[in-house]
């Protein structure tokens, strides 16, 4: 599996201002620290107890100077915490102000639904974005209390079903950023991936370009009875694939999955064997996910496999 960034390696202006407000915390927290600690150590050598002592040293009970410098310091330290986090606060959550979503993330156990609002695209798990341009994103859910992650690029934001969410979407260079699923979930919440990939703007668009072309139904080879079996083994009561009458939104839009990296997002990497692993058994890579085991024969799950390799 390959490893989430975060705060070691922001890639945002949001990330940075949250890493920036995390290495003034520690900052002032080691300086603490090693006061205290320098403090014990001293006290500990100078005011030990040497064979001369007869009797208990003078005890001093309450000294007033003392508890205003005591109560001051940690004062000013709460005040100034409290203005650098009211910064980053502005700084990882700027407002919406009226602008429409360019896109809408939709969490589902356990998937993201991701629509973009301009172009029309429907896809799953992997966000395409351009790099440099930031995106207004609407998070919701159709079914439990899910959370939206790509620690290298801001905050988390909660996908509630039934109250949206905001969130700006921007990634600083083009890269792949992974993300998960930030809210227990259910079962298989740790399988619920996201891929951020921000491209050049002239990728994306041709990202986009590719992703709404209506590809031409196959009508014979092993494709063409992939095709066929897609409508007949009940595929299409939960997916869409643009061009055919299966138009449901139960699971991914499978049109382009061809473009996509991963397969139930984030448990194998999309390759025609992987999709042949999981078509047999989906429910042996992600037990508890609503992709039925459709007890398909090797010859059904091969043309189905064909199929969706060949909707170009
Ligand atoms: Cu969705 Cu955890």
């Amino acid at each position: 599996m390959e490893k989430l960034g975060g705060l070691f390696n922001p890639s945002s202006p949001e990330m940075e201002a949250l890493a920036g407000l995390t290495y003034y915390t520690i900052a002032i927290t080691v300086v603490i620290l090693a006061i205290i600690v320098f403090a014990v150590f001293y006290i500990i050598v100078r005011y030990r107890k040497s064979p001369a002592d007869k009797e208990e040293p003078y005890q001093n009970f309450g000294s007033l100077n003392l508890e205003i410098v005591w109560t001051l310091i940690p004062c000013a330290i709460v005040a100034v915490l409290f203005l650098l986090t009211c910064n980053t606060m502005k700084a990882v959550d700027p407002p919406v102000d009226g602008h429409e979503p360019d896109l809408i993330i939709i969490g589902h156990q356990w998937w993201w639904e991701l629509r973009y609002t301009k172009s029309g695209v429907i896809t799953a798990n992997e966000l395409h974005i351009p790099a440099g341009k930031y995106m207004l994103a609407r998070v919701e859910s159709i079914d439990v209390i899910h959370d939206f992650w790509v620690p290298e690029l801001g905050r988390k934001i909660d996908a509630v079903p039934g109250h949206p969410n905001y969130l700006w979407i921007v990634a600083g260079q083009p890269g792949i950023y992974l993300g998960a699923c930030a809210e227990f979930c259910g079962a298989q919440h740790a399988n619920m991936r996201i891929r951020v990939i921000a491209e050049s703007e002239e990728e994306f668009k041709e990202w986009e370009k590719q992703e709404i072309v209506i590809p031409p139904t196959p009508r014979s080879g092993l494709a063409g009875e992939g095709a066929r079996l897609f409508q007949n083994k009940a595929c299409m009561n939960c997916h869409t694939i643009l061009g055919t009458a299966a138009a449901a939104r139960v699971g991914p839009n499978l049109t382009h999955l061809n473009n996509r990296q991963t397969i139930g997002a984030g448990v194998l990497t999309n390759t025609p064997e992987n999709l042949n692993k999981w078509l047999t058994n989906p429910q042996k890579y992600k037990q508890g996910s609503l992709m039925p085991n459709m007890k398909l024969s090797p010859a059904e799950v091969e043309a189905i496999v064909a199929y969706l390799e060949a909707l170009k």
